[in-house]
């Protein structure tokens, strides 16, 4: 699967953001190793606080979806607002729990791709405990 059909996905999830409050639209889409696609928006809530991001919406729908599917091979994001648009902090702390090897933004309407261990060096996961 290449990467650009999947960051297809994050901009199609991008065009139904619900970001009301911010006015900053983000999608993003997970491949995982099984080769399914699952996409995701951000969700933003009036209670500002619960607002979810596009990599965790998508991160929940892929592990939810098939307990038997939930490695993540790559994630791209995409944002009509921000270009690269990266994934928060937490967001990383979810994407590594689930094993992601690559994150792939855009940049000047290409693509550039990023090992995980460079998104989020040391990082501490299932592994660990
Ligand atoms: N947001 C994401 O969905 N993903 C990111 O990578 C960065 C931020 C959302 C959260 C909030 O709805 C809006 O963008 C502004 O922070």
């Amino acid at each position: 699967m290449k990467a650009e059909t999947v960051m297809e996905a994050a901009r199609t999830a991008a065009s139904r953001a619900y970001a009301p409050y911010s006015n900053f639209h983000v999608g993003a889409a997970i491949l995982t190793k099984g080769g399914n696609i699952h996409s995701g928006s951000n969700v933003e809530n009036s209670s500002y606080g619960l607002s979810i991001c596009a990599e965790r919406t998508a991160a929940t729908a892929m592990a939810s979806a098939d307990p038997e599917d939930r490695e993540i091979e790559l994630v791209a994001v995409y944002s009509p607002n921000a270009s690269p648009c990266f994934p928060c902090g937490a967001c990383r702390q979810v994407l590594q729990e689930f094993g992601c090897e690559e994150v792939v933004v855009e940049v000047g309407g290409g693509l550039r791709r990023y090992p995980f261990d460079e998104i989020l060096p040391n990082s501490f996961g299932p592994e660990d405990l």
